[in-house]
């Protein structure tokens, strides 16, 4: 989504300045032109050579240089980047971008830019919940500016409270984000559901399966960086959350049907990539099974569990609108996943058909390249029409931006 993006990175005179290297390198190698303009006071921290090496491209400072070069460039900086991310952000800065001030190449450029501006707060917290600071914030914010909220945690100082700037993975997704906002997907409301279901034993122990997650969470950020609104429905997997995705947790397919339900009706899009456990125990224990129990009809050392069959989520949302006659405002576009480890084409028409889809992603996820826990995925598209399309092998982030790309086809 990055590449060949204009960004200005601005960089201010904290101590969180050091962040903005790896920021740097980060969008550089995602394959964006990133253009660096450096505070006299971000000078005191980081040298300009340290951003130049990292982005490849000359770094901007000096507004005021005797050639006049830098007064006219940084017109032209303002009117062909895309997005100017201010990463420290100071309250001096914050202070001088609230009251119009053009003090300095980075205010200069904010000012005559139209681009969407990004700023991410990172001080002293007796800093950060001055008013002053905080009616800046909300002012900037009214006028449009995307703020990336600083975390809570050990600051420079020593102290523990607000201030810190978050980690790359959110800085970077809050700039995908905001480049994203304009995309295919912009105004549209999907549900994601990923990872799998865990289905209790008893307090301890569980049914469940082998879903990390990767390949749901890849969705929901690709889904985001088009400009959707995401509600991410996740089963407990160990994954960061994207950064301005809504997040539900939940454990058991009971839960996630629930959560489905709940947020549904406004949807344009769900997408059911998650394992759901297709069986239940029926009665899970209050109290932790002990090892020399014996349940059921099993012999001595043995333990038999009783199952009983969990809602088919997917199946039951094309019942319900065949049933009521469809009472969206808007036409739900439903797409489904089948994990097979057999007779992967004929398993997945069969899916496609008992559920009524718009689109069917099957994985063989017997091959060590696909399915469960993999980076990447090899996928047959089932389409409504009887159309099948058979995707070599590719990394799921890849993988998500083509189905999103048939998905955004049935939108039209
Ligand atoms: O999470 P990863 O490690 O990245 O692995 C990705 C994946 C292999 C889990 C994913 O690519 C995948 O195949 N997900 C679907 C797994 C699954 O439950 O497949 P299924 O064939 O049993 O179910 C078919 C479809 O019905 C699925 O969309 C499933 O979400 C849905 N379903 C299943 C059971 C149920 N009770 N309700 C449902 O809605």
């Amino acid at each position: 989504m990055l590449l060949n993006k204009r960004i200005i990175v601005g960089v201010c005179g904290g101590i969180a300045s050091y962040k903005a290297i790896e920021l740097v390198s980060g969008l550089q190698q995602a394959g964006a032109l990133v253009d660096v303009i450096m505070t006299d006071h971000a000078q005191e921290f980081i040298r300009p050579l340290t951003f130049a090496t990292m982005s490849h491209r000359p770094v901007y400072h000096n507004l005021w240089e005797p050639s006049g070069q830098a007064a006219e460039l940084h017109i032209a900086l303002a009117e062909q980047t895309e997005l100017v991310a201010i990463v420290p952000a100071t309250a001096n800065t914050l202070a001088k971008l609230a009251y119009g001030i053009a003090d300095n190449m980075l205010t200069a450029v904010a000012l005559a830019t139209r681009a969407p501006l990004l700023l991410a707060p990172a001080m002293y917290k007796g800093m950060y919940e001055h008013p002053a600071t905080q009616a800046n914030l909300s002012l900037l914010r009214e006028r449009g500016a995307s703020i990336i909220e600083p975390q809570v945690g050990r600051l420079a100082s020593g102290a523990i409270g607000v201030g810190r700037l978050p980690e790359l993975s959110v800085l970077m997704g809050a700039i995908n984000l905001v480049l994203g906002r304009e995309g295919d997907l912009a105004g549209r409301r999907v549900v994601v559901t990923a990872g799998g279901t865990q289905e209790p034993i008893d307090p301890v122990r569980y049914v469940g399966n082998r879903s990390s997650g990767k390949m749901g969470y890849a969705l929901a950020t690709v889904a985001r960086d088009r400009g959707a609104h995401v509600t991410l429905i996740s089963g407990p997997v160990a994954l960061e959350v994207p950064y301005g995705i809504e997040l539900c947790k939940v454990e058991t397919a009971i839960q996630m049907r629930d959560a489905v339900d709940s947020v549904i009706t406004d949807a344009d899009v769900l997408v059911m990539s998650a394992a759901v456990a297709d069986f239940r125990p029926i009665t899970p224990a209050s109290q932790k099974i002990k090892k020399n129990e014996t349940r059921g009809s099993g012999e001595q050392g043995n333990f038999s569990l009783y199952l009983t069959r969990n809602p088919d989520i997917l199946g039951q949302l094309a019942d319900a609108d065949r049933e009521s006659g469809v009472k969206r405002s808007r036409r739900l576009i439903r797409v489904g996943f089948a994990a097979e480890t057999h007779d992967v084409i004929a398993h997945a028409q069969a899916k496609m058909a008992a559920k009524r889809l718009d689109l069917l992603i099957a994985n063989d996820v017997s091959q060590p390249d696909s399915g469960f826990g993999t980076d990447t995925n090899k996928a047959y598209l089932f389409h409504a029409n009887g159309r099948m399309e058979d995707l070599p092998v590719m990394p799921k982030i890849d993988l998500a931006a083509a189905i999103w790309d048939r998905i955004v086809s049935l939108l039209l």
